[in-house]
């Protein structure tokens, strides 16, 4: 009584129209922002024709191809108008070092940015110390505790593949990323977190997989401007994974890793233990540990369905460890490679590098906190403050002079005289970093070694056990959707074919 009557106001501003209206309100105001112009000093300033969009649409396209063209027009250094953000590109790896030892420059303030607007993580705008606290958990991804991982790994791969193993040897199909998907989503999840105690433990990780990947098609999206409101069933799916994960079901998985524990172990320090924000960080964790595994695998394993001759290398290879560690192929599910074995599998690795080579689009960003000059080799550069930063390794990975025909899949490019080949140059001079998938300095992956293993485990066991074929003959593009945002997903799902050896 009294008060004024807020519930028809907000009705109809969440109706369809007042969405709209609000949606467009906010693109006017967003396209403002199109309007700078370059001052004295700061680099060549590229905006486009389209207010706010900016130049997203062409680099999207084609961002190798629009890259070095703007490359050759404009240098190594311009600020793009993307999305209505101002992102300043440095695309000489020998400038990389500028964004990494800039202390004006934030890898904080860009995420938790991503944290809020992706996973509705709220506590870390407000809160270093959390934020501190659960970056230490991350060395629970290395040392023993990573041998520990790799052993739930071994465990959770053989849960997946035996039953399979014991079928008759006839030929089943099925979609290559829906294959990925299924099997590296059941596996991480499982080493990470357990298994659920629930009567129904399929039914709880087939939902809990459905809601997830229905999430991750938005995820792009959320990233941008677009209110969540606007994604149609993206806020109840986003809720309900966050309900899943929040402490009180939780508690019904059990087999929990060090880092989940730990991590838990913080958030209910910093949280009650019934807040459902709990199940927010739980959800940014396992996007995190699944979303660019997936698409490492598909493209893995694709390159080396259409390569035969590369199939042939690595089975050879991986044949020569087991016989010489005396497991043999076709008793049952016994395979136990250690992480020094799977080290000296230089074909093993040099395939999935070139596959990360090609596909990974990851750029490292950091927010500027204050104005800032810029020092490159030729001359001074003025940053604002509230731009973005970025490094942009893809024109790196695509750098004829780096590699050669680097547009061609060479499964073993990173193999020399029997090693690993890790010396690679530009300029004549020996490049530190040649492939960058999991970001650079601070920020790098913490999750990397996690990643690489379980892909290598994964490939042990299918090309030991399995007969591969690739049974769709139209070569599959990168979808850039995900341009600025890890590994690129396909453009289209491809079908293979998968048997028991005989
Ligand atoms: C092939 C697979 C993977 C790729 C390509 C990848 C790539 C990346 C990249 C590019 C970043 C951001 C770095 C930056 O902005 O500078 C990142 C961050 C992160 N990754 Fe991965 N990642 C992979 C797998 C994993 C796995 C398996 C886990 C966990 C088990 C993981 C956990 C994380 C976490 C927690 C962060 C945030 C780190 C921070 O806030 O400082 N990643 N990853």
């Amino acid at each position: 009584m009294g008060r004024f009557p807020l519930g028809p106001w907000l009705q109809q501003l969440l109706s369809p129209w007042g969405l709209a209206l609000a949606a467009a309100l906010l693109l006017l105001v967003l396209s403002l922002r199109a309007r700078r112009t370059r001052r004295p000093g700061e680099p060549p300033l590229l905006k486009g024709w389209l207010p706010y969009f900016g130049l997203a649409l062409q680099l999207q396209r084609d961002p190798i191809g629009f890259m070095k063209t703007l490359q050759n027009q404009h240098g190594d250094i311009f600020t793009l108008l993307l999305g209505g953000k101002y992102i300043t590109f440095i695309l000489d790896p020998y400038q990389y070092h500028l964004v990494m030892k800039n202390q004006k420059l934030s890898f904080q303030m860009f995420t938790k940015n991503i944290l809020k607007k992706a996973f509705s993580i709220q506590k870390l705008m407000t809160s270093d110390d959390l934020n501190e606290e659960l970056h230490d958990c991350y060395k629970l991804l290395q040392g023993t505790s990573l041998d520990k991982l790799m052993e739930n790994v071994t465990q959770n791969l053989q849960q997946v593949f035996e039953a399979q193993l014991f079928q008759t040897t006839h030929w089943d199909e099925a979609h290559l990323m829906t294959f990925c998907r299924s099997v590296i989503f059941e596996i991480t999840f499982a080493t990470i977190y357990g298994k659920s105690l629930a009567g129904d433990r399929k039914k709880f990780i087939t939902d809990l997989k459905d809601d997830f990947f229905k999430f991750d098609a938005k995820f792009i999206y959320l990233l941008s401007d677009i209110p969540i409101e606007l994604l149609g069933n993206t806020k109840s799916i986003q809720k309900n994974l966050i309900k899943h994960l929040a402490s009180e079901n939780l508690a019904k998985i059990q087999g929990w890793s060090e880092v989940v524990k730990m991590r838990q172990d913080i958030l209910e320090k910093y949280y009650t233990v019934k807040d459902v924000e709990i199940g927010a960080h739980h959800l940014g964790f396992l996007w995190a540990s699944v979303a660019n595994t997936i698409p490492t695998m598909f493209w893995t394993i694709y390159y080396l369905l259409r390569h035969p001759e590369a199939m042939a290398v690595l089975r050879d290879e991986i044949d020569h460890l087991l016989q010489s560690t005396g497991q043999k192929e076709g008793s049952g599910f016994s395979i136990h490679i250690t992480r020094k074995q799977l080290d000296n599998l230089v074909y093993l690795e040099s395939v999935i590098l070139e596959a990360l080579r090609l596909c990974s689009f990851s750029s490292i960003i950091r927010f500027v906190q204050e104005d800032l000059t810029l020092p490159s080799e030729t001359k001074d550069y003025l940053i604002r403050k509230g731009d973005l930063l970025a490094i942009f390794p893809p024109l790196m990975h695509y750098d004829p002079e780096i590699f050669e025909a680097p547009e061609e899949y060479r499964f073993d490019r990173f193999v020399e005289n029997g090693k690993k080949k890790t010396n690679f140059f530009k300029r004549g001079k020996r490049l530190k970093y040649y492939v960058l998938p999991f970001g650079m300095g601070t920020s790098k992956c913490p999750g990397r070694f996690l990643a690489l293993n379980e892909i290598k485990q994964l490939l042990v066991v299918l090309l030991t056990y399995f007969d591969l074929e690739i049974m769709d003959d139209k070569p599959v593009q990168l979808d850039y959707s995900r341009f600025l945002f890890g590994i690129q997903y396909p453009d289209s799902d491809v079908l293979f074919r998968y048997k028991v050896k005989s």
